[in-house]
């Protein structure tokens, strides 16, 4: 029996969940929300969608009841406010911690061993902010950030090539924010690095664009997006809960990894029932590292901003 809870049921978690179901591997999903009726709502109507999309899981909605949550095995934050127009991830960071820290506690006391996924924004820093609260060991918080970051940045370079983004495997280093570091040189098309088949202008392109790759949907819908997020976070899900051990980019927490110490970044991990089997270590070149220095900076300055915050 495979239980998964997500707290949130907004855009994101309600897309979450809806995906998690249609690919059929869990038997139990629990959405909590704060907003009487939300959660109940959503996994009504998503659990009369079963006959049609030919699904077994079954999907429950509470309102602000933790106790239906208890032994899950993995846990899904996307409780928060989320970003309007002009706002930086870090503006959010004055509600959604307190939010962030209370739903982990909450999270902790009725499923001791649960891997958390955090989703909320700023994404790094409330992964610490999981991890702290939760008391969980590290290994079991990490953040949903790189997979989408990465969706999207297949997504530019296959626009690009006119090819299937199922050829492209790539990774992103960082925090999820303008900094993040997209690598061209761990980046391929069906085994070949990206410079040989696309120019260096087009390269920058598809790194600019996935930087700002949030942004750009938020200038089009006044608010973030919710299915690409959705779809990412379910892939993070499934090989927890199949213990399928994929090498994804996530947000683990860092002891020495790079050369950081004590904070939440994104990192190629090996991804399995215990949440991070493994971090990952690359080679870097002096330009990567310089980037990968200056994203590592931004989030600690977000993450010493809520450790006032939450003092
Ligand atoms: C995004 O990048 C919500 O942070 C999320 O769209």
């Amino acid at each position: 029996m495979s239980k998964v809870s997500i707290i949130g049921a907004g855009e994101v978690g309600a897309a979450c969940a809806s995906c998690l179901a249609d690919r059929d591997f869990v038997n139990e999903i629990v959405i909590v929300d704060v907003k009487p009726g939300l959660a109940e709502g959503k996994a009504l109507d998503m659990r009369q969608s079963a006959a049609l999309k030919r699904f077994d899981t079954n999907i429950k909605g509470y309102t602000g009841d933790y106790s239906f949550t208890a032994n899950s095995d993995v846990v899904v934050i996307t409780s928060g406010i989320t970003r309007k127009p002009g706002m930086e991830r870090s503006d959010l960071i004055a509600t959604n911690a307190g939010i962030v820290r209370e739903v982990s506690q909450q999270v902790a006391n009725y499923s001791s061993n649960a891997v958390i996924v955090v989703v909320s924004n700023p994404l790094d820093v409330l992964c610490y902010c999981a991890w702290k609260s939760s008391g969980f060991p590290s290994n079991r918080v990490l953040g949903m950030s790189g997979q989408l970051d990465v969706a999207r940045y297949k997504s530019f370079i296959a626009e690009s090539l006119n090819v299937s983004t199922k050829d492209i495997q790539a990774l992103i280093l960082g925090g999820h924010g303008k900094t993040m570091v997209p690598m061209p040189r761990y980046t391929t098309i069906g085994g070949i690095p990206i410079r040989n088949l696309l120019g260096e202008e087009k390269v920058q392109e598809a790194i600019h664009r996935t930087q700002l790759g949030g942004e750009e949907i938020i200038n089009h819908l006044g608010r973030s997006g919710w299915f690409a997020a959705g779809a990412a976070i379910c892939e993070m899900v499934e090989a927890i809960v199949c213990n399928q051990r994929r090498v994804f980019t996530a947000c683990a927490y860092l002891e020495g990894e790079y050369g950081y110490r004590d904070i939440y970044l994104g990192v190629p991990v090996i991804l399995g029932q215990q949440g991070v089997e493994k971090v990952i270590e690359l080679d870097l070149d002096p330009d990567d590292q310089i980037r990968f220095d200056e994203s590592q900076k931004e989030v600690r300055e977000t993450l010493e901003l809520m450790k006032n915050i939450l003092r």
